[in-house]
């Protein structure tokens, strides 16, 4: 369902890195057969030949250097093409110049463990927040401006772009698009803490319907809860640590230490993609976050059942 493979490009950036993949496996590959069959051939010669006299081990010594002059001359060609190779790819990918007017911006920070998605907008009220799970449109450039809050950390997104450091007090862009639909799975690249390999990313790309609808939904404030215990929710949320943390546009939380929760019931992974979005699971990250994912900055909140039970249900209800 996530698409986490670097040898199968759906993004600009993808393409030719995965090319440059292919073509120094090739270069190896040859390399090593050669060596190999030299390598063999020496060891069968070394046994055959008997005679060392001295007017032969002049020829051999003269004919050896030939041979070897003409190695180090196929080998200096072999790693100045490999240079140039990569030089050229990795020139393709850097100097991609994809039209700025019409690009999705996105400022991407991350944190210790998870990725907060600032989707710009020339209009203040366009403008939303969300997180772990980026939508993006299929064909349009993407643009993310990339931050850290804490320590280094990297976006790899294997199938659309490399890698690119969020480095603390220093903005990164990379910009790349993605050329098929689907969904996409990341990973931070650089080690950032005890749950660094539980810092996951998914991007999906949508037509672009799709992706307005979603960008409308995204920008509306939570909706009202329609039921007693869903109401019993939000009011649950909002008088526990919860708020202190967490934002949901259109009701009293406003935090902003962890993720916006405005449409979290739309998402479909929680704690930054590690574990699936279930009533079970929520309820269990909820209570005891330490014992799913430890080092997590996520605090334990212990509610009577029934309250946990409403918050759950309520933030489920978060489309
Ligand atoms: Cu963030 Cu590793």
């Amino acid at each position: 369902m996530f698409a986490h493979e670097v040898l199968a490009p759906a993004g600009s950036d993808a393409g030719p890195i995965a090319t440059l993949w292919w073509v120094f496996l090739a270069i190896s590959i040859v390399v090593y057969v050669l060596v190999l069959g030299a390598l063999c051939l020496a060891i069968r010669r070394a046994r055959t030949r008997r005679d060392f006299s001295s007017g032969t081990m002049a020829v051999t010594d003269a004919r050896s250097g030939r041979i070897v002059a003409a190695a180090m001359a196929v080998t200096v060609l072999t790693l100045t093409g490999m240079l140039i190779t990569e030089l050229v790819l990795g020139r393709g990918v850097l100097d991609e110049r994809l039209p700025a007017g019409d690009a999705v911006r996105i400022q991407l920070t991350a944190q210790q463990f998870w990725w907060q998605a600032e989707y710009q907008d020339a209009s203040p009220q366009a403008r939303f927040t969300t997180a772990n799970e980026l939508v993006v449109p299929v064909g349009r450039p993407i643009e993310l401006l990339l931050r850290s809050q804490d320590v280094i950390h990297s976006f790899w997104v294997p199938a659309l772009s490399g890698k690119k450091d969020l480095i603390p007090g220093i903005d990164n862009t990379l910009r790349f698009s993605v050329r098929e639909a689907g969904n996409y799975e990341g990973q931070c690249a650089e080690f950032c803490g005890y749950q660094h390999a539980n810092m996951r990313i998914i991007v999906t790309a949508v037509g672009p319907d799709e992706y307005q609808d979603w960008t409308a939904r995204q920008r509306a404030v939570a909706a009202a809860p329609g039921t007693d215990h869903l109401q019993r929710g939000q009011w649950v949320f909002e008088r526990s640590s919860c708020a202190l943390c967490h934002r949901v546009r259109g009701t009293g939380a406003q935090g902003t230490v962890g993720p916006d929760l405005t449409h979290f019931g739309s998402r479909r992974r929680i704690a930054a993609s590690a574990l699936r979005n279930t009533p079970a699971t929520l309820s269990a990250w909820i209570t005891n976050p330490q014992g799913l994912k430890p080092g997590a900055r996520m605090p334990a909140t212990v509610l009577p059942a029934e309250d946990l039970r409403a918050l759950v249900a309520w933030l489920g209800s978060l489309q």
